[in-house]
């Protein structure tokens, strides 16, 4: 079986992406709320690869340290001049030393490959292939790799500016994942020049070396989605409209109501409880959680956010990291909360503003409620007690305490504790003068004349 031999997955992130014309690494642009090359190293784990070396170029110490915070055990070997794939692999050589059964070679950039797609690949390894390619048929097939069989047999990749006409009319084109037997690959890879058009070390001429060596290479193949490359920003907008396809009818098929899926954009690792609505025109960035029978409405934008059980989000609200809505929650329209927690059956249903907080279980903030969490040099707390009613338009100024069951008077400025079942009042006391409009009235407007009314 695949899964019992060892592997080593080794990742080429050493692109500059100077196409996308930006100053980030291209394998650090990100669809879909994480990096290109996050994609690729979650679909390198979950194949059950148990060593992973990432290829960075020089001075990619982002690459680097994006590549340790996903996998923490990934070795990262540093390809000092980018002299052509083949090159970037032999860069973590020492790793391939160590005779792994099966060494993976991914590109950093094709963030869909899928952890299946890999394990049918390690699958041919099993049965004795000594190269694996995995082959596609894209609609264009401008600037791929073509494929070279004869008798049904892979016998060479042409890079397109080394095809003759001939051969650029093979359909069959070289989706960029290859993967070695571990007791060859090194052997292999060694044999590699530099003799081509590019003057590069091409991988792609792995395969006749190793039919020279004996071996068998073998080509899978898989459907372009797979091995979407990504050089331009509008590959990458379309990479990740696939992903976001993939994403919805993943959720869906878990049992989540997506009433208009092409308006909802998800995260990949968006987690959804069972019964969930959520309505067109939401976003879910990062880290977000929604627990059963919650309804997220639309228009609202979630970023490292937890959802309770029963909750009722929206429309309109922002939550944003670390508000966190136990069961039975409710937001409405224009709240934005941030690192909160809002405890069981709490309600903050308009136009309120709820950061660095604690809103106790049963209370009531209510429409424009705001806690002041900065004074403009440091952020505090607002802690709201069990039970307790915020009137509305009321500015809780943190550091501040409301006891449980506590009431805050309509638009008070709360400055101080306020104890549990108190009533607190921070506003101008309200005065009447009696009949002072009539008198007003009689006063000025004779001396007026005043337009009729049409
Ligand atoms: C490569 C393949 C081609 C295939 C295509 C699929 C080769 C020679 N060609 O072409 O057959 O159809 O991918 O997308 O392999 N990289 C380094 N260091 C280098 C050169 C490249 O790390 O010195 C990395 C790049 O960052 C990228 C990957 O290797 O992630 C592929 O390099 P790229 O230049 O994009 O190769 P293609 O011309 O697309
Ligand atoms: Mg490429």
């Amino acid at each position: 079986m695949a899964v019992e031999r060892t592997c080593l997955a080794i990742v080429l992130a050493a692109g500059e992406g100077t196409r996308m014309r930006s100053m980030r690494p291209k394998v650090l642009h990100a669809i879909a709320g994480q990096s290109l090359l996050a994609h690729v190293l979650d679909a390198v784990s979950k194949a059950g690869g148990t060593k992973t070396a990432v290829v960075v170029g020089l001075g990619a110490d982002a690459v680097a340290a994006e590549a340790k915070r996903v996998l923490p055990d990934a070795e990262i070997f540093v390809q000092a001049e980018r002299r052509g794939t083949a090159h970037a692999v032999l860069a973590a050589k020492a790793a391939i030393a160590r005779a792994p059964d099966d060494v993976l070679v991914i590109f950093g950039d094709t963030p869909l490959i899928r952890p299946q797609t890999l394990t049918r690949i390690r699958g041919a390894l099993a049965e004795g292939a000594a190269l694996v390619v995995l082959g596609f048929r894209p609609k264009d097939p401008a600037g791929y790799g073509r494929l070279v069989l004869k008798g049904g047999e892979l016998v060479a990749i042409r890079e397109e500016l080394d095809a003759s006409p001939a051969e650029r009319a093979i359909a069959l084109c070289n989706g960029g994942l290859m993967a070695f037997a571990g007791p060859t690959a090194l052997a292999i890879l060694e044999r590699i020049s530099n003799d081509n058009r590019k003057g590069e070390y091409y991988l792609t001429d792995a395969i006749a070396i190793a039919r020279a060596m004996g071996g068998k290479a073998v080509v899978i193949e898989t459907e372009e989605e797979d091995v979407r490359g990504i050089n331009t920003n509008a590959q990458l907008a379309d990479t990740a409209a696939v992903l976001q396809q993939r994403l919805r009818n993943a959720a869906m098929d878990a049992g989540v109501t997506l009433i208009a899926p092409e308006t909802v954009f998800l995260s990949s690792d968006t987690k959804f409880g069972r019964e969930v609505v959520v309505e067109p025109f939401v976003v879910f960035g990062p880290g977000v959680t929604v627990e059963d029978n919650a309804v997220i409405r639309s228009f609202s934008h979630l970023d490292r956010a937890h959802v309770g059980k029963g909750a009722l989000v929206g429309p309109y609200a922002r939550l944003r990291p670390g508000a966190r809505l136990q069961d039975d929650v409710h937001v409405g329209n224009f709240v934005e909360i941030k690192e909160a927690l809002i405890e069981t059956g709490a309600k903050a249903n308009h136009l309120s503003y709820i950061g660095d907080a604690t809103v106790g279980a049963g209370a009531n903030v209510g429409a424009g409620t705001i806690t002041c969490n900065y004074d403009g040099v440091a952020k505090h707390r607002t802690e709201i007690g069990k039970n307790a009613f915020i009137g509305s338009n009321s500015a809780l100024v943190a550091p501040v305490k409301i006891g449980d069951g506590a009431y805050v008077g309509s638009g008070s400025v709360i400055t101080q504790d306020v104890p549990a079942d108190a009533l607190a009042l921070g506003r101008g006391r309200q005065a009447i003068k009696e009949g002072w409009a009539r008198r007003l009235r009689e006063r000025v407007l004779p001396s007026k004349k005043r337009t009729p009314a049409k």
